[in-house]
Formats: C-alpha cells, sequence, structure tokens
C-alpha cells in the first residue's frame, strides 16, 4: 500500500498540462468494440480505470498496446461478449462496455455493476435504452444477460440526462438498423468526443452537446484515431488547489468553456481568473471569502465532480457556503476525513454548509472515493504540518500522478511505502463498503 505525506503551508505557481480525461477515454475504449479494426488513442490518460478498461478489452479477445502516450486497441479478434464480475468490481462505469458489446455481438453478458462510495448507482436507464432498441434483457441473478437477434432503430426518451445511460444509447443504436434518436441526452463534453469518434470510425451520430442526439446506426465502422480531450474534472481539481493555496498557475490545453462553472465559483471567492484559447491562468492570494450556493447540476450545471474540490478550497475562507448535491445520493463522504483536520463541515443529506475556520492541521486520513480523496490533497496542501494520506487506489482512478504535478508547483507532497507495520486491513474501508465507483 502507498501513502502520500503533506506538509502544508506552500503557495503554489507554474504551469501543468492537463491530462487526457478519464471520463472522456472510458467510453471511447468501449467504442472501439464497435468496430473490427485498429483504434489509436492518443494522449491517453495513465489511470487506474484505464487500466482496468484493458484488461476488459482483452478479456474480450481483443489486443492492445501502449506506444507512449497512445494506446493502440486492435479489435478484430473479438471473440466474447461476457464481463466477469471480477472486472466489473474493478470498476463500476465498465457497465458502458454493454452497448458497445450488444452493437457488436448482439448479445452481452456482464454482473450487475452494483453501487458504489456514491450511492447505489442503478443503471435503470441504460437497461430502459437498451429495451427500446430491441435488447431482451434477463437477470440472471448477479449477472445480465442483454440480447437482440437484431437491433432496431428507435426514439428513447432518458427521464433524466444520465451520462453513462447515453452513451450506452449511442453505443448500441450505431448497432440498430436505421436512425435512432436520444431525447433529454446529457449534454457532457465526453458525450461529443464520443461522437467524435464514433464518427472517425465511420458511424453517423449528430447533436452532441445538445438534448437531441441522432445515430443513424446498422453501418460497418472501421478502426480510427483520436485524441483524448483534457480532464475538465483534473483542471478544476488543479485550480482549486491553486485557490486554497494562493499562487499563480497557468493550466495549458484545456477547455476553458468546459470549465467555466468553476473558475466562476473561485473568481466570486476571490481569485483573478484569466481564461484564453486553450489555457487558464488564476491568480489567489489564499484569503478567500465565502461564495453563494453551489447547486450541483447536469452540464454545464456545476460539475458534481468538482464539488468536493471546491469544498477543500473553501474550508479557510471567510464566511459560510452552502452546497446542495443534486447528482449523487451519498458525495460527502470525505466530510468526514476533512474534519479530522479541523475542517467545520456540516452535512444534511444533500446539503453541506462549510464554515470557514482560521486554521487546518495535519492528520492521517484515508480517501473515501476518486473525488473525496482529491478533496483531502488539497486540504492538506493547506494544513499546519504533515498529513498522510492512504486508500490512493481511489486517487489513482482519475488522476495521472497528482502528486508528481502539484510537486511542479511547489507543493511538499511525497508517496511512500506504507511501513509494514502501519499495514491496513486491505478489505477495511473507510465506511466498511470497500465497493469501486465509477
Ligand atoms: C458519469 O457517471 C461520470 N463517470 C461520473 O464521474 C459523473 O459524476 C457523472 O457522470 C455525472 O456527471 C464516468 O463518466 C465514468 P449518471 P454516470 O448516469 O454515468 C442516476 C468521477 O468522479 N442514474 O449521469 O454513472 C445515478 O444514480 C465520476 O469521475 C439512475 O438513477 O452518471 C446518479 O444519481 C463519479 N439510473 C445520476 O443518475 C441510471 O440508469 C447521474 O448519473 C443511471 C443513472
Amino acid at each position: 500500500m502507498q501513502e502520500l505525506f503533506v506538509e502544508g503551508g506552500n503557495r503554489l505557481n507554474g504551469e501543468l498540462t492537463i491530462q487526457g480525461s478519464k471520463n472522456g477515454v472510458l467510453p471511447v475504449l468501449a467504442a472501439t468494440i464497435v468496430c473490427a479494426g485498429e483504434c489509436r488513442i492518443e494522449n491517453c490518460p495513465h489511470l487506474r480505470d484505464v487500466e482496468a478498461s484493458v484488461a476488459i478489452l482483452r478479456h474480450l479477445g481483443c489486443c492492445t498496446r501502449w506506444d507512449g502516450n497512445a494506446l493502440l486497441v486492435d479489435t478484430t479478434h473479438m471473440d466474447k461478449n461476457e464481463v466477469p464480475d471480477a472486472l466489473m468490481r474493478e470498476m463500476r462505469s465498465s457497465v458502458i462496455f454493454l452497448g458497445a458489446i450488444l452493437a457488436r455481438q448482439r448479445e452481452a453478458v456482464l454482473s450487475y455493476p452494483g453501487g458504489c462510495e456514491l450511492g447505489p448507482r442503478p443503471i435503470d436507464m441504460h437497461l430502459a435504452a437498451l429495451r427500446s432498441l430491441g435488447a431482451g434483457i434477463t437477470d440472471l441473478g448477479g449477472k445480465l444477460r442483454c440480447s437482440a437477434g437484431a437491433l432496431t432503430a428507435s426514439e428513447i426518451v432518458l427521464p433524466t440526462p444520465s451520462v453513462g445511460a447515453t452513451e450506452n444509447a449511442i453505443l448500441a443504436a450505431c448497432g440498430a438498423d436505421g436512425t435512432s434518436v436520444i431525447y433529454n441526452a446529457a449534454r457532457e463534453p465526453e458525450i461529443s468526443e464520443l461522437q467524435e469518434f464514433l464518427n472517425a470510425m465511420g458511424a453517423e451520430v449528430r447533436g452532441a452537446g445538445g438534448s437531441i442526439v441522432t445515430v443513424r446506426g446498422g453501418r460497418t465502422l472501421h478502426g480510427g484515431s483520436h485524441r483524448v480531450i483534457s480532464d475538465r474534472i483534473a483542471a478544476a481539481t488543479y485550480l482549486c488547489a491553486a485557490a486554497a493555496c494562493g499562487g499563480e498557475v497557468r493550466l495549458s490545453g484545456v477547455d476553458c468553456a468546459a470549465l467555466s462553472t468553476v473558475t466562476a465559483a473561485l473568481y466570486e471567492a476571490g481569485c483573478k481568473v484569466e481564461s484564453g484559447e486553450r489555457d487558464v491562468v488564476i491568480k489567489s492570494s489564499a484569503a478567500l471569502r465565502a461564495i453563494s450556493p453551489v447547486k450541483t447540476a447536469p452540464y454545464p450545471g456545476f460539475p458534481t465532480d468538482a464539488q468536493p474540490a471546491l469544498m477543500a478550497a473553501l474550508l479557510k475562507s471567510s464566511g459560510s457556503t452552502v452546497f446542495v448535491e443534486n447528482i449523487f445520493e451519498n458525495r460527502y463522504r470525505h466530510a468526514r476525513e476533512l474534519a479530522r483536520m479541523g475542517a467545520d463541515v456540516c452535512v444534511a443529506g444533500r446539503v453541506a454548509v462549510v464554515r470557514g475556520v482560521d486554521s487546518l492541521h495535519g492528520a492521517d486520513v484515508a480517501c473515501t472515493d476518486l473525488r473525496g480523496g482529491a478533496a483531502l490533497v488539497l486540504a492538506a496542501l493547506q494544513a499546519e504540518g504533515t498529513t498522510r494520506i492512504s486508500r490512493l487506489e481511489h486517487i489513482d482512478r482519475g488522476y495521472e500522478s497528482m502528486e508528481k504535478e502539484l510537486a511542479l508547483l511547489g507543493a511538499r507532497i511525497e508517496r511512500r511505502e506504507e511501513e509494514a507495520w502501519q499495514k491496513r486491513d486491505e478489505t477495511e474501508d473507510a465506511e466498511g463498503e470497500g465497493i469501486p465507483s465509477s
């Protein structure tokens, strides 16, 4: 087991190039199996979730190879349509493979992805979309078999703009003869990225980024190349770190429009933020002020994935900030760990109130989930003394060497192997769940 040791108090200065997007690359990797051919995915981040997707692709009979920061995927000899439980458990968002396997093989079997640290994570909308396209779904007791002799184009109406359900519907619709229309589609940039990659493979997807997406399916697709977009949540995380610690940081290769709700919040907190074409500069005195209520919402609203990082940035602000988490049921698990460092966060269901404190102090804390873990790092950067952060497997799912990026900006942070005598029971979880999340 590894741990991060953080000495708080340093300002952050310098420039980072933001990694490829975790939530962008995962559906793209699933999409590679819709064709029988070779795909080249440039700017592919080295993350645990990418490794989990590669394991699934290999299990299905595909070949993969890294070429620097490019991942090459050859799906020509794909010969399976089942994702076993062990691989599903490694990454909950593996459910995104369902639509792609169905489009390619007309049958897909995978274990129920189950819940995670953020809440129950149902897939009812995914399954309803696949049924609309003609798939029959059988519950095999913990496993799902989706089969369709033929997928037929359909009109799909999503009750809420679910990112994963939109992606699964688009992928499955690629295998359905005719033109499918998805209403109330998620509008996240990652949906547009999936559209771009599928069209590079010869598909005809239109409307991504808006609420109505059309897919002209039944076409034979071919391999394609794609460059993964920058990770807007990683960018938001480092902006919040700079806001909290003080200093001047430039992030390059970012989509500033996708960051606008986060940069607006940091501007309101007292930071100077300059957004260029593909870069953003933040200047902070570290003396932040509380801001108006932060309500997470589907894109283009404030991203739920940036809520923990913004909360961490405001822990020492003057005044109180109200957070309302409208996407996930249980996305404040990091608050308890932040309290161990002296933070004052009061949680009541979907609402959390952050009251700024004069100081934070180092402590032993454990990551509860991916973005909650990032929040602990940001709190530690502001704390007096040393903070030891364990359960780094959560952070490593979505951040490419976070400690190296922060050290480049001047943070005193390093990763160490946990001392043998400190080894914790690996099955132990902050709340005893230990279930992977997406
Ligand atoms: C994607 O998850 C992201 N993951 C999440 O990022 C992100 O927080 C989320 O979208 C919202 O933006 C990936 O892209 C891999 P949803 P997803 O379907 O697709 C409920 C991170 O930290 N719902 O939009 O699972 C669901 O329970 C991760 O990078 C149903 O009820 O999100 C949730 O409350 C965390 N039924 C809400 O909708 C369904 O069939 C939003 O979920 C599907 C979803």
